[in-house]
């Protein structure tokens, strides 16, 4: 198995392991992380941790010798695979983290950009590199970097095709934080941990109000925003933060 799904406390911890290829993404590769997520959505854990094996990357992107000599319909379909297992990060109830150590290139990039967050050691070096094979990144780089660093920066990056180091991609938020202690299992557990004291509903909502708002007005964002608050009064976990307040104790979440 090249995608090794594990669980831990709260977390579920997922490993891409093909370090000799720098853990390209194999068309197999999406296949067995779209059944990870699967297993991972249908779990209790809280929060998603995922890691390349090996020192040298993250995810060096699309396994690029099996992206020669397909049919146009090949091609579209495999954007269509890859961007689909990546919304599935995306939609996780639970917050997500990339800990990106060494590479990420292309779609190694576009899957942790589909996280809730990312950290960088600081060796860490990414980008989009799509326009130097003659391409463009085809696995939600060209939506989601701009959504998340400026439609300016997004544009130098994916045109030039450069590479960021982890201090540049910390300093224009591409990364939340850059951290080097430990396994990149540990930084990423480290990183959430101040998150899992929180209630999943109440992240969720919030996590599902910023990204709907994203893609449309700010009248329409308002509205989701009034919509998506009000459910968040109609869980348990409200009732018992807002009592917990009161009562001059922590609060006891329990998830629903
Ligand atoms: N696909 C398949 N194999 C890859 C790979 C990739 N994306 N990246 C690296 N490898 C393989 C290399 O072929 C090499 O294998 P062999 O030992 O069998 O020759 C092994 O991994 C180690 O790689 P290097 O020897 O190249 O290691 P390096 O340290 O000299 O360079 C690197 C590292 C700069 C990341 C370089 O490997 C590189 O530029 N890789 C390609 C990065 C890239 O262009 N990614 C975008 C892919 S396209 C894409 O992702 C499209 C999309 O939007 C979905």
């Amino acid at each position: 198995m090249s995608v090794e799904l594990t669980f831990s406390e709260h977390f579920a911890v997922i490993t891409l392991n093909r370090p000799k290829a720098l853990n390209a993404l194999s068309f197999g590769i999406l296949t067995e992380l779209d059944r990870a997520l699967d297993t991972v959505a249908a779990s209790s854990a809280r929060a998603l941790v995922i890691v390349g094996a090996g020192d040298k990357a993250f995810c060096a992107g699309a396994d690029i010798p099996e992206l020669m000599n397909r049919t146009l319909m090949q091609e579209h379909q495999g954007a269509g695979l890859g961007q689909a297992v990546f919304n599935k990060i995306a939609a996780l109830t639970m917050p997500s983290v990339a800990v990106i150590q060494g590479y990420a290139f292309g779609g190694g990039l576009e899957m942790a950009l589909a996280c809730t967050f990312r950290v960088a050691t600081e060796r860490a070096k990414m980008g989009l590199p799509e326009v130097k094979l003659g391409l463009i990144p085809g696995y939600g780089g060209t939506q989601r970097l701009p959504r998340l660093i400026g439609e300016g920066r997004a544009l130098d990056i994916i045109l030039s095709g450069r590479t960021v180091d982890a201090v540049e991609a910390e300093r224009i938020g591409l990364v939340n934080r850059i951290d080097s202690e430990g396994s990149p299992v540990e930084i990423g557990q480290r990183f959430m941990e101040p998150y899992l004291k929180h209630s999943l509903c109440a992240l969720y909502f919030a996590r599902e109000a910023v990204l709907r708002g994203n893609q449309v007005s700010l009248d329409e964002g308002l509205r989701i925003e009034r919509d998506l608050s009000t459910l968040a009064y109609r869980t348990n976990d409200a009732v018992e933060g807002m009592t917990a307040f009161t009562e001059k104790r922590p609060a006891r979440f329990k998830d629903h």
